[in-house]
């Protein structure tokens, strides 16, 4: 099935579009049920956004106000949620499926949702990436119906820190949120944190601690330019290796042994600096500096049931409009495999023709 590895930094293949359909041209698609691109790459993971709305606004995701979020029936409802994830597990094999959002708890019925897809057979592994708000006092509900794991969104625990960073002042609920959810069995419980210059690169080793103390395991992200200010810039972003060398201020790091499995962080043990005892385990992903491109197995829906093949896509497939009007599962999924055939290489964002996405983060679901 293989048609070669990305080369990273090659042209991206113009995507052609047949004028009849409007759908992108397969030509030279394998005869291949899954989700497969031109450049052999086979897609499991399947990442859905519930929703643009946030209760937070994080800088690098969200501008602070302006934004129009989309309401009622533009969104997927339970039903087309869950039609998706079994065309997704049914005809692609697809084995991972993580909510993401927005903040995918904003939705009043994400119980439903995750019972509804979790009867799937067989049950695809369930997450949430989520900022935590609330979860203590949902966390045990969501477990029982059906969720697996969560991911959290934090990036301070200081709380004037995290104040500008999300414009909000809630690090408080974050925390109790967090808490409430290993608390309630959600374990293990992972921290997704993006760093700053200026901001809170300083308080990257407190993270850090705080994460190792409380057994949560920190994986760091190399911000990339998803904010609706397009304020991020190349030359100043934190790399994995500031990120390693902050960190070893106050640790020492060793790679993990563990193979990685085409996985995006990359983990290291963690020891205090002069000591045989490993306290834990640290994620860094490296976005940018060392793009995982070439081994990407994901394939993203957003709220309103749109196709998009990469975080940085410029173009969408809507399935959301065809599936209302009475398509088949089977005419569904073949607009899908067209969409994926059309994968992007990368991200692209060394080259000088870089253009970031006309949408923020937020609206693309991490
Ligand atoms: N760069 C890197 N990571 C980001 N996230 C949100 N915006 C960005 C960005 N611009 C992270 C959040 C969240 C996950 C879904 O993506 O920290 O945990
Ligand atoms: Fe909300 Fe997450 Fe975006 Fe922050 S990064 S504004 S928590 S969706």
């Amino acid at each position: 099935m293989s048609s070669g590895r990305t080369v990273l930094g090659m042209p991206r293949i113009p995507r052609s579009v047949d004028p009849e359909t409007g759908l992108p041209d397969t030509t030279g698609r394998p005869d291949d049920p899954g989700l497969v691109d031109r450049f052999g790459r086979h897609a499991i993971d399947l990442r859905i956004s519930l929703t643009d709305f946030c209760n937070l606004r994080c800088t690098y995701c969200m501008p602070a106000e302006g934004l129009d979020f989309l309401r009622g029936d533009k969104l997927m409802s339970v039903e087309e949620i869950t039609r998706l994830v079994r065309i997704a597990v049914h005809e692609f094999g697809v084995e991972q499926v993580r909510f993401t959002g927005g903040e995918p708890l904003t939705r009043k019925d994400l119980p439903e949702i995750l019972r509804s897809v979790s009867q799937i057979s067989p049950k695809p592994d369930i997450s949430v990436t989520t900022n935590a708000i609330g979860l203590e006092v949902r966390a045990a509900e969501l477990k029982e119906a059906g969720l697996d794991r969560i991911n959290v969104s934090l990036d301070s625990v200081v709380s004037e820190t995290f104040e500008t960073i999300t414009r909000r002042p809630l690090l408080h609920r974050v925390i109790e949120g967090v808490d409430g959810a290993a608390a309630a069995g959600l374990n293990p419980v992972k921290i997704n944190a993006v760093l700053m210059p200026g901001v809170n690169d300083h308080e990257a080793a407190d993270l850090l601690t705080w994460c190792l103390d409380r057994g949560y395991q920190l994986r760091f992200i190399e911000q990339m330019p998803l904010d609706a200010g397009h304020s991020w810039n190349r030359s100043s972003m934190l790399t994995a290796a500031d990120i390693m060398g902050l960190l070893s201020e106050r640790y020492t790091l060793r790679p993990d042994e563990q193979p990685r499995n085409g996985a995006p962080a990359e983990l290291f043990r963690v020891y205090p600096r002069g000591s045989a005892e490993c306290l834990g385990k640290v994620g860094i992903i490296a976005s940018v500096t060392r793009p995982f491109c070439a081994d990407c197995t994901r394939t993203r829906l957003t709220a309103e049931g749109r196709v998009r093949t990469c975080l940085f896509s410029r173009d969408e497939t809507d399935l959301l409009t065809p599936m209302r009007s009475g398509a088949s599962d089977a005419e569904v999924a073949d607009i899908w495999r067209a969409a994926q055939w059309g994968k992007q290489a990368g991200h692209g964002m060394d080259r000088p023709d870089f253009v970031q996405p006309d949408r923020p983060m937020s609206a693309i679901g991490g």
